[in-house]
């Protein structure tokens, strides 16, 4: 996989370098044929998404919000928020995805950053929320199902003292609603990705739930 990409800072987060494809259908095939899965997931992995962006901009201008403290980065990807937490100085960082080509990403961008990330690779949204002061939830409301299962997992979080950055673009299932917006920025993703190289992201907390 690594033929695909390459290690190069992320436009506008020049302190942070990841392993980045510049285009997605060579590497989705690489994929498909290394596991024999012609449903293989897309690699996310391989690209610093408009709300992985946010966060860390978010992060960079306000490493108090991590500073000192732990840190969950919920779909880590190419572990882009949690390398970030790691530079806002966080305490300690764990990275969880799904994906096993992410959590081998997550791991070598972190070492190529020299920054330690611990890795979770199994599907933690059926579980409690982790002991942690704050989770980072990147880029996460592209897909019904997954948006369906995060937002509760995020209220019970929420409700155990635990703080909820989201970082997004204005994805299609952004429960706008629940979310208070903190800051929003102008990223630079590519048109491998999204309909536009620059796209307005935004970083929210998680409004307190009434009545739950
Ligand atoms: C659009 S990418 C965002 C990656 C990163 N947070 C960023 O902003 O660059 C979404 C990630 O969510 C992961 N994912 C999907 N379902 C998941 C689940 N149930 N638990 C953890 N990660 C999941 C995918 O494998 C993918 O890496």
């Amino acid at each position: 996989m690594l033929r695909h990409t390459h290690l190069r800072p992320v436009p506008g987060l020049e302190e942070i370098r990841l392993h980045l494809a510049d285009e997605v259908l060579p590497l989705w095939g690489a994929v498909q044929i290394e596991t024999d899965d012609s449903d293989a997931a897309l690699p996310y992995w391989a690209f610093a998404w408009a709300g992985g962006l946010a966060i860390g901009h978010y992060l960079r201008e306000h490493p108090e919000a991590v500073a000192g403290r732990r840190v969950f980065d919920l779909a880590s990807g190419s572990g882009l928020c949690a390398i970030a937490a790691m530079h806002a100085g966080a305490s300690t960082v764990t990275g969880a995805d799904i994906d096993a080509f992410a959590a081998a990403a997550i791991e070598r961008n972190a070492r190529a950053n020299r920054r330690r990330v611990t890795v979770v690779r199994r599907d933690v949204l059926d579980e409690e929320a982790p002991d942690v002061d704050v989770i980072l939830a990147g880029d996460c409301w592209y897909d019904a199902r997954l948006a369906e299962r995060v937002l509760p997992w995020l209220h019970r979080a929420r409700a155990r003292g635990i703080d909820i950055l989201v970082g997004d673009p204005g994805r299609r299932h952004l429960p706008t609603d629940e979310l208070v917006e903190l800051a929003a920025y102008n990223v630079r993703t590519t048109t491998e990705l999204e309909d536009l190289e620059h796209k307005q992201a935004r970083v929210y907390a998680l409004r307190p739930a009434t009545g739950r």
